[in-house]
């Protein structure tokens, strides 16, 4: 017990009464709030965001040591195909519309505002099934080295046996 303990003086003036704050998440909750902090400061990532179309766009927005935040952007009917991240863990936040994950065994909708950690190792598929254009910030630990791709994409799985009807 340490109550004996007193202060004299302007507490906030001793040094080293706390711990320094980090200059960059080192935890999952870290991460998870550096990705709420940027969510929260729309105009640091609004005006960066295009739409493409033909492609899916990405941006890295930041990088820091044993990370990295990229700002996606997804036009209805745009997906990632089924995927994992390598070695790299991360979180997933949505920042405006609305994007479904299939994941192992279930569907989820991920609103904006909602957030995803998930595991290395972890595969998924996420897709703007909505009828709006949708952001997502994505921080990976480590950065993303590799995105190996799992094939047969959900909705080529559902729709497998009208392909193979198709095919010669
Ligand atoms: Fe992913």
């Amino acid at each position: 017990m340490n109550s004996d303990v007193q202060i004299a003086g302007d507490p906030l003036a001793v040094p080293h009464l706390l711990p320094p704050v980090p200059a960059h998440p080192a935890t999952v909750a870290g991460f998870a709030g550096l990705a709420r902090s940027i969510a929260a400061d729309r105009a640091s990532w609004a005006p960066l965001v295009r739409f493409d179309a033909t492609t899916r766009w990405y941006h890295r927005l930041r990088r820091g040591p044993g990370y990295e935040v990229w700002l996606l952007s997804w036009v209805p009917g745009q997906g990632s195909g089924r995927h994992d991240h390598g070695p790299s863990s991360g979180v997933l936040t949505v920042l405006e519309g609305e994007l479904t994950e299939h994941g192992p065994g279930r569907t989820r909708t991920l609103a904006a505002g909602v957030q995803q950690v998930f595991a290395p190792g972890y595969v998924h598929e996420v897709v703007n099934d909505a009828l709006a254009p949708a952001v997502s910030l994505h921080v990976y630990f480590p950065g993303l080295t590799e995105m190996p791709m799992h094939g047969g994409s959900h909705s080529a799985r559902c729709a497998a046996p009208a392909r193979e009807t198709a095919a010669p």
